[in-house]
């Protein structure tokens, strides 16, 4: 799968997404992760990518001009006829495991981070197809957004987790938090680990893992105990 970031920090993208799982997939062609520096686009003799605000208000826009050139280089590069243009933004829709998991199916992605206090509306109209935000609150510039959204859609790809890292994959998946984990020793300053881990009853071990997703869901997350209630034939 494929992901084309444009943005004004490139670095921050690939420093924060080169590394551990992801950077492995990358390395093993799995994923194909570039960004482009929308700095580098601008016809400005500055390299200005900003701009005052019609009619006033504080802080700067960025410029249509240079984030519409560098789409056209993606769009160049990506050589395809259709691709979804995800803009990171407080008003878009909000991003959950089941986005991840439509997102994932994508040949390829490409994201825009905006900076400052927003990007030209004109330039948006013409490229965005999806707007997404990761939560309400304001951070100052997409990158993060499209870092964490780039992550959590990169592990649904096959082959990008191996079958060690992907035992914590199902969390989420049907509206459930994940059941605790222990690893050795078997009693750690006092504390035991519960005996149907180490009776190696493959069944019951299973049963109680469920349980436990479950009752941790209704105690910790209510809101989404509700969505696995109304999901017909979910035990409990
Ligand atoms: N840009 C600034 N804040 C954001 C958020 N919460 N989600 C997505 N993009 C953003």
């Amino acid at each position: 799968m494929k992901f084309h970031i444009m943005t004004l920090f490139p670095e921050m993208v690939m420093q924060g997404l080169n590394t551990s799982i992801i950077g492995r997939a990358i390395e093993n062609q799995i994923l194909d992760l570039k960004a482009w520096n929308i700095r580098e686009y601008t016809k400005s003799r500055h390299k200005k990518v900003d701009d005052y605000p019609y009619g006033g208000g504080a802080g700067m826009l960025m410029q249509a001009q240079p984030v519409y050139d560098t789409f056209l280089a993606v769009k160049d590069d990506l050589k395809m006829s259709h691709c979804r243009v995800i803009y990171l933004t407080p008003q878009g829709k909000l991003f959950t495991q089941t986005e991840a998991e439509q997102l994932a199916k994508e040949e390829a992605l490409v994201f825009l981070c905006g900076h400052y206090e927003g990007i030209d509306e004109r330039v948006l109209e013409e490229i965005v197809t999806d707007e997404y935000s990761i939560g309400d609150y304001v951070l100052t510039g997409g990158e993060l957004p499209a870092m964490v959204m780039v992550d959590a859609i990169s592990r649904l790809v096959p082959g990008v987790l191996n079958n060690e890292d992907s035992a914590t994959t199902e969390s989420l998946h049907n509206h459930l938090l994940e059941y605790p984990q222990y690893s050795r020793p078997e009693e750690w300053e006092g504390r035991r680990v519960p005996e149907v881990l180490l009776s190696g009853h493959h069944l019951n071990i299973s049963k109680w893992r469920m349980e436990q997703s479950i009752l941790r869901t209704k105690e910790k997350r209510p809101d989404l105990y509700k969505k696995y209630k109304k999901v017909k034939d979910n035990p409990l």
